[in-house]
Parts: C-alpha cells; sequence; structure tokens
C-alpha cells in the first residue's frame, strides 16, 4: 500500500486588531516573534476590513484585542480577524481579550434585560474561535458562557508584587468596594497576611453610573486600606469608597484594579485627596492624557506571553496562579 505520510510542526502566529498594537507589539517582544502583518481598514460606511499578509494555514492562531472606547467597532473588528483566520485555514483560534467586553451585563438584574456578556461569546464562536484568553473576567462564570476552553488569567501576581515590596502588612487592611469582589478581596488578604474589610455599595438600576455607599464591615480605622478592583471605568465607585474610608479613620487608600477603563471623568474623580494612589495594569490603553502622578500602569505583557506559550506547548495555565483562582 503507498500511503503520504507529513510530518507537521506546529506554528504559533499572533496578530492583533487596532485597539491596542502597542501591548500586542510587547506581547510578541516577550514570545520572542513579530506580530503576522494584518491589513485592517475602515470603510467610509464604518465597515471593517481585515487580511493577513502572511498564510495562516495550519497555526495555532491568537488574535488579540483590547476592548476600550470605541468598544463596539474594536468587537466586531476582532470578529471579523477570527472569520477571516477560520476561512484561512487557521488549525486553531485563539480569542486573546485581556479585557471582556460586556463582561459586566452577565445576568438579568430585571426582566427584558439581556446578558451581553454571554451574547459575547457566541459572538466568538459563531465567528470561529476555539478558545478564548482573558484577564481578570468580572465574573468567574463567564467562562461556562463559552462552549470551549477559557483561560482565565489573572493580574494579582503582577499588582501584588507592587504592593509587597511598599505596604506592611501590619498596617493594612484589604478592601473589597462591594459585595461582587469580596472573594478576590480575600484572597489579597491571605497572600498579603492583611485583614479583610468589605464595602457595601448600592447603585440605583435606573441610573448609570451612579453609586453610593452604605456601609463598611470590617476595621479600618488606624488602617492603610487597599482596595482591589477588577476594573475603574468612571472611578465614582473607587472614590466614594476612599471617601468612605477616609470618613472612617483609613489613614491613608490605596488603589489596585487589573483594567484601567477610564471612560470620563474617571481621571478627574480618582486625582481625589482621599485616594493617595492608584495601580492598573495596560490590558487596556491608557493615553498620556489620562496620567497624573499617583497612577502607575504596570505592564500585562509578560503573564499574557506566558499564558500564550503554555497554550502553544500544551503546558499548564494553572501553573501559573498557584492558588489565585
Ligand atoms: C462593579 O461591579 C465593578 O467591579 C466596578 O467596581 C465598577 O464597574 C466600576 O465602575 P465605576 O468606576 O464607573 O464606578
Amino acid at each position: 500500500m503507498t500511503t503520504i505520510t507529513a510530518t507537521t510542526k506546529k506554528n504559533l502566529v499572533l496578530v492583533s486588531g487596532r485597539a491596542h498594537p502597542a501591548l500586542a507589539e510587547a506581547v510578541a517582544k516577550e514570545l520572542g516573534t513579530e506580530l503576522v502583518p494584518a491589513e485592517t481598514r475602515t470603510f467610509a460606511n464604518g465597515e471593517i476590513y481585515a487580511r493577513y499578509g502572511d498564510s495562516v494555514r495550519g497555526c495555532d492562531a491568537f488574535v488579540m484585542q483590547s476592548h476600550c472606547a470605541p468598544i463596539n467597532e474594536w468587537l466586531m473588528e476582532q470578529l471579523i480577524m477570527v472569520d477571516a483566520l477560520k476561512r484561512a485555514s487557521a488549525k486553531r483560534i485563539t480569542v486573546v481579550a485581556p479585557f471582556y467586553p460586556y463582561a459586566r451585563q452577565d445576568k438579568k438584574g430585571r426582566g427584558r434585560e439581556p446578558i451581553s456578556a454571554r451574547l459575547i461569546a457566541d459572538l466568538f464562536k459563531a465567528a470561529g474561535a476555539d478558545r478564548i484568553m482573558s484577564v481578570d473576567l468580572h465574573a468567574a462564570q463567564i467562562q461556562g458562557f463559552f462552549d470551549g476552553p477559557v483561560d482565565h488569567l489573572f493580574a494579582m501576581p503582577v499588582l501584588l508584587e507592587h504592593f509587597k515590596k511598599q505596604l506592611d502588612p501590619d498596617t493594612v487592611t484589604v478592601v473589597s468596594p462591594d459585595m461582587g469582589r469580596v472573594r478576590v478581596a480575600d484572597i489579597w488578604s491571605d497572600k498579603l497576611g492583611a485583614p479583610l474589610a468589605i464595602i457595601h455599595k448600592r447603585r440605583d438600576p435606573k441610573v448609570p453610573n451612579q453609586v453610593s455607599v452604605h456601609e463598611i464591615v470590617g476595621e479600618v480605622e488606624g488602617r492603610v486600606c487597599l482596595l482591589v478592583d477588577d476594573l475603574i471605568d468612571t472611578g465614582r465607585t473607587i472614590a466614594k469608597a476612599a471617601e468612605a474610608l477616609k470618613a472612617n479613620g483609613a489613614t491613608g487608600v490605596v488603589v489596585a484594579a487589573t483594567h484601567a477603563v477610564f471612560s470620563d471623568p474617571a481621571v478627574e474623580v480618582l486625582q481625589s485627596d482621599f485616594i493617595d494612589q492608584v495601580v492598573v495594569t495596560d490590558t487596556l490603553p491608557v493615553s498620556a492624557d489620562k496620567h497624573w502622578d499617583r497612577l502607575t500602569v504596570l505592564p500585562i505583557a509578560p503573564l499574557l506571553a506566558r499564558a500564550i506559550r503554555e497554550v502553544f506547548e500544551d503546558g499548564s495555565v494553572t501553573s501559573m496562579f498557584d492558588g489565585a483562582a
């Protein structure tokens, strides 16, 4: 019998949308590779076009996009890029969305609402994604919305490294700014060996972006409070929490958040006298006009690059986090 035998090797291909090219370049550098050139443009009527400059046939493709504003445009671009990879015969396609779009709409809070986070997962799947990689999902259960593997990465090791150098566990209290962050804040408190406090935050479901603090559970008087959150959007959650903490005797308020969404008026709100320091990562671009002296932006590229390498080499992403899940 005559057979044809092919010895194939795997090729990692990294491509990026236009939202945050600096992050994609940094990930490529960490991986010791280069981005595959992609021609992406927007037509006069808003439609998006994408085409790859090199063959992607049979490759293990990772398509990066950071979902900052205009979020719907960048989402559509990533979907189109996935579709182009699928039609160009990529063997496996991983959507790398460091900040998962629409993650906050993960359940029906009231009747007749959408579950947009689920819709996003369905869209990625329909476009041709085999797996998703994201950092600090707003709710871990979003992993279950996608019918396929989801690599849920945690920025905590990156942020923790920064704070471990400067905070004394004997004087720090880790604070969750709302009930949704308690589990994550609890892990921070274990890692730092510091006590935990929780803020009871209320929002009027009919008024977006407004926040009020009801009460603080836990000891904050005379303590340096480390507020931990997944994202800062308008900054009001953090600003209101910081104000309440200082009013209850906190000697300092420092903030650790993964995703710097920084919609207006976040930069103004976060420069409040109640906030001593804000530390975020660059999962989303933070433009020069959104920097101020008490803001630190830590690079997320090494974490993403390591996870991409683990996935490509069939290694272990879980091993990267040592109990942070
Ligand atoms: C809420 O559940 C989130 O974790 C953030 O705390 C919130 O979305 C931040 O929004 P903003 O900065 O507009 O208060």
